[in-house]
């Protein structure tokens, strides 16, 4: 391969020839790249999105960049910080919300995909200064220690519980998998939720 045939970035350059450019194009090379990078960037912030969402009864509109997941939107641009950022990669459930009552991984939800949508936070769960009855059974169980993965745990059971498939303990634990413990709270999660399902 000669010079001039030699790609712009670097790094497929190295990926196609599995060698390296000589030190001096190297770092044009990476200059170059850098730039691009930063025009890209430019470009998508210059397109922003008008995301229009309700959030906990409230309508919000916000201009966000494509790639914003529903959890940077919420904690970061309208400072609702009580939903939790544990693993980012949609394996903990720290991050569950309500989208249109049904419960999602916000880390794992782009907010552009939920334009329209009503979201319910765990800010939200409270009606009229009275907490909300898994937010009392959580409380009357001790269903925490640190808290961190509480929100999570209260916003998914809300989500099981409007799925009306609270059965039994076991189709709790099955059904509240995707929130994980560090605490090891388990046992009187379960216990909060059949009470909060009317199955002490
Ligand atoms: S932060 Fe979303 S699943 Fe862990
Ligand atoms: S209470 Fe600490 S992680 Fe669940």
């Amino acid at each position: 391969m000669e010079p001039s045939d030699w790609p712009t970035v670097g790094r497929e350059w190295r990926a196609e020839t599995g060698a390296l450019a000589p030190a001096g194009l190297t770092s044009q090379l990476g200059l170059h790249r850098r730039e691009n990078d930063m025009a890209d960037v430019a470009n998508q912030v210059a397109n922003r999105i008008p995301t229009n969402l309700v959030v906990n009864g409230v309508r919000r509109t916000l201009d966000l960049v494509p790639w914003t997941t529903l959890l940077d939107a919420l904690r970061d641009h309208l400072a609702l910080t009580g939903t939790k950022k544990g693993c980012d990669h949609g394996q903990c459930g720290a991050c569950t919300v309500l989208v249109d009552g049904r419960r999602v991984n916000s880390c794992l939800t782009l907010a552009v995909m939920t334009d329209g949508a009503e979201i319910t936070t765990i800010e939200g769960l409270a009606r009229d200064g009275a907490l909300h009855p898994l937010q009392q059974a959580f409380i009357d169980h001790d269903a925490f220690q640190c808290g961190y993965c509480t929100p999570g745990q209260i916003c998914s059971a809300a989500g099981l519980l409007a799925e009306g498939r609270a059965g039994d303990p076991d189709e709790i634990r099955e059904l509240m998998s995707g929130n994980l413990c560090r605490c090891g709270a388990y046992p009187n999660i379960v216990a909060a939720i059949q009470q909060a399902v009317g199955r002490p």
